[in-house]
Parts: structure tokens; sequence; C-alpha cells
């Protein structure tokens, strides 16, 4: 528990900070949402409800998941015969590794530019494109990352 939710936490925090400083346009967008949300000079409470207006941020963090995924590669034993969508078998007993950082990567999935820092990427119209499974910085299925609902 603690491996998995404070390292991943710390490095996508640490590659926020550095993404930031080197966008500072991205940075004024995400600073002009923040005083829209949360009063200036002031004590407050975050409140749930004020997280979820934060819909820059939430663009942000998935594009810097996307490019520095915290865990980049997952291993997974097939524990029975599967056939995947496209055809091909996977047979009881392999030993599958999933490539998460070149997935977020790929060209066919995510454009000639998939190496480029481009937030608008997670707009809802952009999502709503994407094959639902292109973009998995806490796997998917069971044994996916408990921790998703309170990062995302
Ligand atoms: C940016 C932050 C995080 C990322 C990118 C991340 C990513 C992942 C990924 C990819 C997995 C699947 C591992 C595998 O299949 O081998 C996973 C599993 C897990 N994560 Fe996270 N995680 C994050 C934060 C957290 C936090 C905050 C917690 C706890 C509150 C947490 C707890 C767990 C646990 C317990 C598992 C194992 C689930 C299982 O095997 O059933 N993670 N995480």
């Amino acid at each position: 528990m603690v491996i998995a939710a404070f390292e991943t936490t710390a490095l996508t925090l640490n590659h926020a900070l550095i993404i930031l400083a080197m966008f500072p346009q991205y940075q004024e967008l995400l600073f002009e949402e923040l005083k829209e949300v949360f009063p200036a000079g002031e004590d407050f409470e975050v409140e749930h409800q004020d997280v979820q207006k934060l819909v820059y941020l939430d663009r942000i963090l998935n594009e810097i998941l996307r490019l520095f995924p915290a865990v980049p590669i997952i291993v997974k034993d097939a524990t029975k015969d599967i056939r995947l969508s496209n055809g091909v078998f996977i047979p009881k007993g392999v030993i599958l590794s999933i490539d998460i950082f070149n997935l977020h990567r790929n060209k066919d999935l995510w454009g000639h530019d998939a190496d480029t820092f481009d937030p608008d990427r997670f707009l809802p119209d952009n999502v709503s494109q994407r094959h639902p499974y292109a973009f998995i910085p806490f796997s998917k299925g069971t044994g996916n990352c408990i921790g998703s609902l309170i990062v995302s």
C-alpha cells in the first residue's frame, strides 16, 4: 500500500511541477482556474465539490500521467486461456507485460504529435473519440489501482 500510494503520487507531482515550469502558458491557465474556484486572501476548506470544478487541473494531470505514467509497465499472469477481441490467443500460464508507457505514446492512438504535451487531448470530445483502453495509467479491470478514485 505504502509503495503503491506514495511513490506513484510523489513521482506524478514531481512531473507536474517540472511540466508546469516548462510550459508557463498551461501554468497560467491552471492558476486562473484555481483563483476562480478558491477565493483569494482568506483561509478556506477544500471541499469535494470544489475539486470537481477543477476540470483544467484534471486535464493537466491526465496528460502528465499519459506522458509519464508512474507505473510504466505492468505484468499479468494468464490464469486461463484467453481469446482477445482481435483474435490473438493467449494460453493459460503465459506471463504478459503491458507496456503502458509506449501505449500512451502510440501514434496510431494519439496522433503524430503523441510525444507533445497537450492537455486538450483530455477535452471530453477528444476522450470520447479514443479507445477506452488507450489511456490506462491506473490499469483497468480487476486488479486496477484502488487509489485512482482518490487521485483522479
Ligand atoms: C498517480 C498515482 C498512482 C498511479 C499512477 C497508480 C497506478 C497503479 C497501477 C498501474 C496499478 C496496477 C498495478 C498492476 O496491475 O500490477 C496500481 C495498483 C494499486 N494501487 Fe495505485 N497508483 C497511484 C496511486 C495510488 C494510491 C494513492 C493508492 C492508495 C491509496 C494506490 C493503491 C494501489 C493498490 C493497493 C494497488 C494494487 C491493487 C491490486 O492489486 O488489487 N495507488 N496502481
